[in-house]
C-alpha cells in the first residue's frame, strides 16, 4: 500500500443515533482498506442501531461508550483518547448530538471527547429533514461552524423515513474525502480557527532552505553546515501568515512545516529544478546555502586509496538560483528577497550581492568564526534594500523570520 496521508492517520469516530448508523460500519471498512487507525466512540443511542461488537471487529480497536468506565479509564483515560488523534469524525451527527456539541455539553463520553479535544472536528450530519430545517439546528451549525467545526453534507434525497429533501449522510467516499482535505489543512485545532485572513493569503511564496549536498562518489559528498533552521521558520511565519507556501529543502533533519507543500531535493541542480517547476510565485525567499560548486565528474563507485595517491577533485560552477530567479523575464516573482553569508565586510559584500544578482532584499548575516548562525536558534542580521543597511537585533530565527514576512507583505503591497 503506497504511504498517503489517510494511511498513517489516527480517527476518532464518534458515532450518533439514527438510523445512517449501519453507514459508520462502511465508513470504519473503507478507511482501514486505506491503512487509517479508527478508534470508535458510540453514544447510548447509536448502540441501539449498530452493536460495538460489529464496529470494534472492523475497526479492530475496543469500542469505547461509557465515560464512568473504570477498565477502559485505567487502559487510556478520555482526555488522551480525545488527544491522540489526527481528526474528530462525527457520523453520523443527530440533530440532538449537534445541539450538544453546539451548547458545549459534555453528558457523556461522546460529547466530552469532543469538548475536550485538540484537534479539528469534522462532522456529518444525518437526520429528517424537518429535523434539518429547522431554525434550532441551523443556528447550532451556524455556531459550531463559528467555532470551526467542519462539515460534510448533508446531502438530499428520499429518507428512511419517507420524506424527501436534505437531511441524509453524505456517502462514505464523500466523508473520506474531506478527512483527507481536513488532514491535508493541519491538525491543531488553533491553526484553524476562523480568523481574519493574513497578510499574505492569496499569495504563493517559494523558499529554499538547508544546504545542498554535492556528490563525490556514491558515499561521499561536499556539504556545508547550514541546519535550514532559519529557512523552515521563513516557511512556518509565511504560512501564518496565510501564504501557499512552496518549501524546496536541502537534506535537514528539521519536520515538515505543516500546510506547507515541501519538496525534498539533494543538490544545487536538482533544487534549481524544483524551484523552476514552483513557478510562478508573488516571492522567492532564497534561503538555502546552496553549493557553489559541484564535482565534475561523479564516480559511479566509490573512490578507494590506492597506489594513485590522493584524489584530484575538479569542481564546475553550480547555478546560481538567486540570480535566475531575479533574472526570469518570463515569471520573475514580484519580491525576490536573497540571503548574503558573510565572513567580513557583512553590509558592503551584501549590498554589493543585492546589485549584482538582482534582487530585492537580502537578509546579511555574519558567518565568521564565534556567531551561532549555522545550527543556532538566534540570528543577528541587517536587511539590505536599494536605498541602505538596517541592522536588527539579535533575536530567535522565528522572529527573524516573522520580520522578514512581514517586510515582504509590505514590499508585496507596493508592488500591488
Ligand atoms: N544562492 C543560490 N544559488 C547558488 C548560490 C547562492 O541561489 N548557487 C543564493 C543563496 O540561497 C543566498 C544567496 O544566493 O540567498 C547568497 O548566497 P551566498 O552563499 O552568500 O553568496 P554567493 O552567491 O555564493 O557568493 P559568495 O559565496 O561569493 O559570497
Amino acid at each position: 500500500m503506497t504511504a498517503t496521508p489517510l494511511s498513517s492517520a489516527r480517527i476518532l469516530l464518534v458515532v450518533g443515533g439514527g438510523i445512517a448508523a449501519y453507514k459508520s460500519l462502511e465508513l470504519i471498512r473503507r478507511l482501514r482498506d486505506h491503512g487509517t487507525t479508527v478508534r470508535v466512540v458510540m453514544t447510548a443511542a447509536a448502540k441501539h442501531f449498530i452493536t460495538p461488537l460489529s464496529a470494534a471487529t472492523l475497526s479492530g480497536e475496543p469500542v469505547r461508550d461509557e465515560l464512568f468506565s473504570l477498565t477502559d479509564e485505567s487502559l487510556i483515560g478520555h482526555i488522551e483518547l480525545s488527544r491522540a488523534a489526527d481528526l474528530v469524525v462525527v457520523a453520523p451527527a443527530t440533530a440532538n448530538l449537534l445541539a450538544r456539541m453546539a451548547g458545549g455539553l459534555a453528558d457523556d463520553l461522546a460529547t466530552t471527547l469532543l469538548l475536550a479535544t485538540d484537534k479539528r472536528t469534522l462532522v456529518a450530519p444525518a437526520m429528517n429533514v424537518r429535523m434539518w430545517e429547522h431554525a434550532a439546528t441551523q443556528r447550532n451549525v451556524e455556531r459550531l461552524k463559528a467555532d470551526g467545526v467542519l462539515f460534510v453534507g448533508p446531502e438530499a434525497g428520499p429518507m428512511a423515513c419517507g420524506e424527501f429533501g436534505p437531511g441524509r449522510l453524505a456517502e462514505p467516499p464523500a466523508i473520506i474525502e474531506a478527512i483527507e482535505r481536513a488532514l491535508a489543512a493541519g491538525a491543531l485545532l488553533d491553526d484553524w480557527r476562523p480568523r481574519s485572513r493574513g497578510p499574505l493569503s492569496g499569495r504563493h511564496v517559494i523558499v529554499t532552505s538547508g544546504p545542498t549536498y554535492e556528490p563525490i562518489d556514491p558515499v561521499r559528498f561536499l556539504g556545508n553546515r547550514s541546519s535550514g533552521r532559519q529557512g523552515h521558520a521563513i516557511a512556518q511565519a509565511a504560512l501564518s501568515a496565510d501564504a501557499r507556501v512552496t518549501l524546496v529543502s536541502g537534506p535537514v533533519s528539521l519536520p515538515d512545516p505543516i500546510g506547507a507543500t515541501v519538496i525534498h531535493v539533494e543538490t544545487a541542480v536538482e533544487m534549481r529544478a524544483a524551484v523552476e517547476a514552483a513557478l510562478p510565485a508573488d516571492a522567492f525567499i532564497g534561503a538555502a546555502a546552496v553549493a557553489d560548486w559541484r564535482v565534475e565528474t561523479v564516480a559511479g563507485a566509490k573512490i578507494k586509496k590506492g597506489d594513485r595517491g590522493s584524489p584530484t577533485v575538479r569542481l564546475v560552477e553550480n547555478p546560481d538560483i538567486l540570480a535566475e530567479i531575479c533574472n526570469n523575464k518570463a515569471s520573475r516573482p514580484a519580491v525576490v528577497i536573497g540571503f548574503a553569508a558573510e565572513t567580513e565586510d557583512v553590509a558592503a559584500n551584501a549590498s554589493a550581492k543585492l546589485h549584482r544578482k538582482g534582487c530585492d532584499l537580502i537578509v546579511a548575516n555574519s558567518v565568521a568564526k564565534g556567531t551561532s548562525t549555522f545550527g543556532g536558534a538566534t540570528n543577528q542580521v541587517q536587511l539590505i534594500d536599494a536605498k541602505g543597511a538596517e541592522s536588527w537585533p539579535s533575536m530567535s530565527k522565528a522572529d527573524v523570520a516573522d520580520r522578514i514576512i512581514r517586510r515582504l507583505a509590505v514590499e508585496l503591497s507596493k508592488r500591488q
